[in-house]
C-alpha cells in the first residue's frame, strides 16, 4: 500500500526510474552484500523496521519474513518499483509492508510509534546539513539505528565495480564545478528534493566519516566497497 502526501521537483535521469537506479547503483556498489549485511544486523524474527528513505525497497529482498517493514520516500517512481509483481518475483513475503510517499522530515507522522530498527541508508549526504537532526530523531524512536554512507562523494574518488562506470567516471573526473552541477542536475544525484548547493557541501572522507559516526555514538562495523555501515543501539530496554 502506498500512502501519498507529497511529491518531488525535477529529478535527474537516475531518479526517474527505479529499474535504472538499481542497475546503476549495482554497478557502483556491492548492493547485495550491503543490504544483506544490513539485514543481518537487523536480525531475524518479528521486528518493526523503518527504512528512511526506502528508495526502491532493495533492503526488503534480504529481510526475515517475520519483519514488519515500513518504507518512506518522496520518489513515487521508486515506490512504484515495489509492486506486488516485483515482490512475488523476488519471493519477498514480509509480515507487513507499508509504504508512504512523504517527506522523511515529517516526523510527527511516525514519531509516536516506537520502532525496533531504523535504517538510514545512503541518505545523510542528500539531506546535509539536516543529517544530524535525522539521526537524533531516529535514535529517539528506535532501539537500533543502522546507517550506511559512502566515504567518497566526488566522481574521481569512486572505485566503481565495472569497466563501463570506470570509463564514465574517468571522463567526468576533471569537469569544472559549474559543468558538474549541470551533469548532476540531469543525470546524477539530483533527487528533486535536496539542492546541489547543500548536497555538494557534504565532504566526508574515510576518516571524517568514521569520526562523524563515532561522534554520534555509532560503531563502525563494515566497509563495503566505498561505504561504511555503522550501528547505534539504545541502552534502554
Ligand atoms: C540515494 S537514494 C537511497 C535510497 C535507499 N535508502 C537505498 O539505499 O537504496 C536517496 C533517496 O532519498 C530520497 N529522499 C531524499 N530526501 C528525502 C526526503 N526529505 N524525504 C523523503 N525521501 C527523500 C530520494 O527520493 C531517494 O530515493
Amino acid at each position: 500500500m502506498v500512502v501519498k502526501t507529497a511529491s518531488t521537483g525535477f529529478r535527474s535521469l537516475l531518479y526517474r526510474s527505479g529499474w535504472l537506479y538499481n542497475a546503476i547503483t549495482r554497478r557502483l556498489y556491492d548492493q547485495d552484500k550491503k543490504f544483506f549485511t544490513i539485514a543481518t544486523l537487523i536480525g531475524k524474527g518479528p521486528k518493526r523496521v523503518l527504512d528512511l528513505p526506502c528508495g526502491t525497497g532493495y533492503l526488503m529482498r534480504f529481510l526475515h519474513p517475520a519483519i514488519e517493514y515500513e518504507g518512506i520516500d518522496l520518489n513515487h517512481r521508486f515506490l512504484k518499483r515495489i509492486r506486488r509483481k516485483e515482490l512475488k518475483k523476488r519471493n519477498i513475503t514480509l509480515k507487513k509492508i507499508i509504504l508512504h510517499q512523504k517527506n522523511i522530515f515529517d516526523f510527527q507522522d511516525y514519531k509516536g510509534k516506537k520502532k525496533d530498527v531504523i535504517v538510514l541508508c545512503d541518505i545523510l549526504h542528500h539531506v546535509y546539513p539536516k543529517h544530524t537532526e535525522l539521526i537524533n530523531i531516529a535514535k529517539k524512536i528506535s532501539q537500533k539505528v543502522i546507517v550506511c554512507e559512502p566515504y567518497v562523494t566526488k566522481p574521481r574518488e569512486i572505485t566503481a565495480r565495472d569497466k563501463l562506470l570506470k570509463i564514465v567516471i574517468f571522463l567526468g573526473k576533471n569537469l569544472p564545478k559549474p559543468l558538474f552541477k549541470i551533469v548532476d542536475f540531469l543525470f546524477l544525484d539530483n533527487d528533486g528534493i535536496n539542492t546541489f548547493s547543500r548536497r555538494s557541501k557534504w565532504n566526508l572522507d574515510r576518516k571524517a566519516l568514521k569520526d562523524f559516526y563515532k561522534s554520534m555514538g555509532f560503531n563502525i562495523i563494515h566497509k563495503i566497497i566505498d561505504e561504511y555501515i555503522a550501528i547505534w543501539e539504545s541502552l534502554e530496554n
